[in-house]
């Protein structure tokens, strides 16, 4: 009884299957021939193994890479984070990343050189000098991801842009193919002219700037630049020969035949042309953020009208700066501009503040009062959900340092900023961003509160500010959907070496990345500057036209001498028999 019920269930599934081949069959022959695409590439034998090496670690910094690692790890690919600080397993978003914990996290808190950097104005020096730090640990670097590598035995190498020579050096050493991730872009392509940075005494957009401004910005700082970097990049020759790796000349590091994802979009960049092998796929943003706790929500559900503030957890600034921005704080709460203030990651010490404040109203208020959230317009705390806290409608404003990761959040949520940068591409970002409308910057060297209340009145009272940060946030909830094309791109360098490369003893791929990418590299890289910038042909032509033109004004002289010659004799021997 039972097998003739199995037999008569084997028979009605077979008949199904049957019905469905002949019915497909049928639908594609009454289609008349259409095929489906196939989408995806057969990546069974692709190799999968990713290393991402970062120097700095650590936090926002981390993040959009940290995206894109998950997008990787979700279409099967391995991948290990090589970075200081212990910090995927700490992480909600993304302890399913691996890491390989390279040493301490970095404290920029306790170090007197990033003081330094911080307290004083930002300028290329500075940058170099941030830039001497990391090659004073290039070799440090270098023989942790070596032993790093030799753990993992990767196949692709994604290196973070800062300060991190070391992991493309290894990578190209090793003859592996990289994938650069870059977020601060003011030196990192090579800039059209118009394009400049404040760190260079110059502006974003050189557009409308002077004869002489342009000429500085142009010729003579990159020369300056050049030259106060050569002793950096000797050094770092120098460190590089010790482990056998080959002299590179170019500050921006191995950025010409690299392809480099940048996180950031055109709209916040000034527009301009950049390689093909660098492409922006930004801006990088999490699916999901941490909502606000209960005692925020509460917070600002009760204050309509609040300023955000946060300065990042990398930089800081003076206690005098930090005090002035309590004092202006404190005086648009008292008139009523704003009626609540959230400040997160407070790195002030607090023992470096004056013990109250007094307001021009003669109110005096206790300092330690509004640090224990005794004040009831302001809320202070260490860890702040940032991006839901833009989000809420009652924040109205966001004074921040103007990060890329900050900068890119407050864009998404349309909130106005004033921004107040302390080092690295922040004064250009605050510059950038005060050129899209939404937003006001301060100088974090000539503080003022007279200067951050009447800024704040316009940022509150002026609708421009709001339209405009509506504006840019149609490129940002568009463009925050190409991380994916990033991925795509790693997964197209990740088939190339499979399809390239040539296995060695050890039974490793290895490619040679000078030609890898070839499909995106411009041929000018490979010309020299004069051949690649036309330079001959166009001083060639140039001379021509100036022959031509002379010869031609030389021409046209002579015969107008020859006329004149002419005519002078026509009239003398017409005139003559008049005289006779
Ligand atoms: C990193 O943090 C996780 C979670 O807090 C902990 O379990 C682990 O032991 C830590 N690893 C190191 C090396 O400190
Ligand atoms: C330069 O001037 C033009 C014309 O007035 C204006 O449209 C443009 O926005 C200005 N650019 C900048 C960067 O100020
Ligand atoms: C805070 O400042 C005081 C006085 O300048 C100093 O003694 C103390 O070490 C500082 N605390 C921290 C955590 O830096």
């Amino acid at each position: 009884m039972w097998s003739k019920l199995w037999y008569f269930v084997i028979f009605i599934i077979t008949l199904s299957i049957n019905t469905i081949i002949v019915t497909k069959e049928n639908a594609v022959g009454k289609n008349n021939g259409f095929i489906q695409r196939k989408l995806d590439l057969d990546k069974i034998d692709t190799p999968k193994n990713i290393f991402v090496g970062s120097a700095v670690g650590g936090g926002s910094h981390l993040n959009p890479i940290l995206e894109v690692c998950k997008i990787l790890l979700d279409r099967g690919y391995k991948v290990n984070l090589v970075a200081p600080g212990n910090f995927t397993a700490k992480s909600t978003l993304y302890h399913s990343i691996p890491q390989i914990i390279t040493g301490e996290p970095f404290d920029t808190y306790a170090s007197p050189e990033y003081r330094k950097i911080f307290f004083n104005e930002f300028t290329f020096k500075s940058l170099a000098d941030e830039q001497m730090m990391f090659n004073q640990r290039y070799i440090e670097y270098f023989n942790k991801y070596l032993q790093a590598y030799k753990e993992t035995k990767p196949d692709l190498f994604i290196c973070d842009y800062v300060g991190n020579e070391a992991c493309f050096d290894l990578a190209w050493k090793l003859k592996k193919p990289v994938v650069g991730f870059v977020s601060n872009t003011e030196f990192f392509t090579a800039p059209p002219p118009f394009r400049s940075d404040p760190m260079m005494g110059c502006h974003v957009n050189m557009e409308n700037e002077s004869f002489y401004d342009r000429f500085i910005c142009a010729v003579v700082q990159p020369l300056r630049l050049g030259w106060h970097f050569r002793k950096i990049l000797n050094y770092l020759n120098a460190r590089r020969a010790e482990v056998g790796v080959s002299e590179h000349y170019d500050i921006r590091g191995r950025i010409v035949n690299t392809l480099f994802l940048v996180n950031s979009f055109f709209g916040f960049e000034l527009p301009s042309a950049w390689p093909p092998i660098h492409q922006e796929i930004g801006p990088i943003l999490p699916d999901t953020f941490p909502d606000l706790s209960s005692d925020l929500n509460l917070f600002l559900s009760a204050h309509p009208r609040t300023m955000y503030i946060a300065l990042g957890s990398f930089v800081y600034t003076t206690p005098k700066n930090y005090a002035i921005l309590l004092q202006s704080v404190l005086e648009l709460i008292n008139s009523n501009i704003i009626d609540g203030v959230i400040w997160a990651t407070v790195r002030f010490n607090e023992s470096e503040l004056p013990s109250t404040f007094t307001l021009s109203t003669g109110d005096i208020i206790s300092t330690l009062n509004i640090l224990n959230n005794l004040y009831p317009h302001i809320h202070v705390t260490k860890y702040a959900p940032q991006f839901a806290i833009l989000s809420h409608k009652n924040t109205k404003i966001f004074l921040s340092h103007g990060g890329a990761s900050s900068s890119h959040e407050s864009m998404y949520t349309a909130t106005p900023m004033l921004v107040l940068p302390i080092a690295f591409d922040q004064p250009g970002n605050a510059e950038k961003l005060e050129l899209t409308g939404m937003a006001l910057k301060l100088s974090k060297i000539d503080l003022k509160v007279e200067d951050i209340v009447s800024k704040v009145i316009r940022i509150m009272s002026e609708e421009s500010f709001k339209m405009n940060a509506e504006r840019m946030q149609v490129l940002l909830k568009f463009n925050s959907k190409r991380k994916y094309r990033g991925v795509d791109l790693i997964e197209i360098v990740m088939n190339f070496a499979k399809r390239d490369g040539i296995r060695n003893e050890n039974d490793e791929l290895e490619v040679d990345n000078e030609v890898l990418l070839r499909n995106w590299i411009t041929p000018d890289s490979r010309m020299g500057f004069i051949r690649g910038n036309y330079l001959d042909v166009f001083s060639v032509a140039i001379i021509i036209s100036l022959v031509l033109f002379s010869s031609l004004v030389y021409g046209f002289y002579v015969i107008m001498f020859a006329f004149k010659k002419w005519a002078l004799r026509n009239r003398n021997s017409q005139s003559k028999p008049k005289n006779e």
